[in-house]
């Protein structure tokens, strides 16, 4: 079986610190890194904006995966391109045009994936899902780290499995939310891609360690 992709996500670690949990991410076996930025209009938090994506770039060695949780994403995907975002996602609920926002992503040379909430059924990709390079499925409400991941989520990673395979797709699936070592082998089992995990690597004594463990789970 394949190894997972495993993008720490930033959200959860310690920001009066952030040079040294990027370099921690750096020195690991992750794969990316994931940046979470919150608008508080389309979730009800906030979280980081331009010029903290530009610092973290800066001492960045890992692929940046910018998770953008907020409305209109169109105004602001060439100033995080810029910034040094390699992977741009927009949620699907936050875009009337999805395809022009993803069109625009992939011409300013970015990897670009559509998030889905909880709520949002997979199939509402069919007809862009040959285009985008990763699908975000939440499997918690976007907005906060921490929170009990939504079991649901399985159902969807196979029904958005059969979309990707049907339409003879390239995409990736990355799961956001909640993931531990107690999900992560049925999540790989279903044919997730890519773990993101905030609080599981942040809150332990050995962030290295639990990355790794993610990373050799299959
Ligand atoms: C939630 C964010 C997640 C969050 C995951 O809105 O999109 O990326 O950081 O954190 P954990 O793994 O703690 O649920
Ligand atoms: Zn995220």
């Amino acid at each position: 079986m394949k190894k997972p992709i495993v993008a720490p996500s930033l959200l959860a670690s310690d920001f009066a610190n952030l040079e040294r949990e990027v370099k921690m991410i750096n020195d690991s076996e992750a794969d990316w890194m994931h940046v979470d930025i919150m608008d508080g209009v389309f979730v009800p938090n906030f979280s980081i904006g331009i010029p903290v994506v530009e610092a973290i770039k800066r001492h960045a060695k890992k692929t940046l995966d910018v998770h953008l949780m907020i409305v209109q994403p169109e105004r602001y995907v060439e100033a995080f391109c810029k910034a040094g975002a390699e992977i741009i996602s927009v949620h699907a609920e936050a875009c009337d045009h999805l395809h022009r926002n993803i069109q625009q992503i992939k011409q300013l040379g970015c990897r670009a994936g559509v998030a889905l909430n909880p709520h949002t059924p997979v199939s509402i990709l069919e007809n862009i899902i040959a285009d985008i390079d990763l699908v975000v499925i939440m499997s918690v409400n976007p907005g906060f780290g921490g929170q009990k991941f939504i079991e649901n989520t399985y159902r969807k990673i196979e029904q958005l499995k059969k979309l990707i395979v049907d339409h003879h797709s390239s995409a990736l699936i990355e799961i956001d939310g909640g993931v531990n070592q107690d999900n992560a082998k049925l999540l790989l089992d279903k044919g997730a891609d890519v773990l993101v995990a905030g609080n599981f690597v942040f809150s332990s004594p050995d962030p290295k360690g639990v990355i790794a463990r993610l990373k050799g789970i299959n």
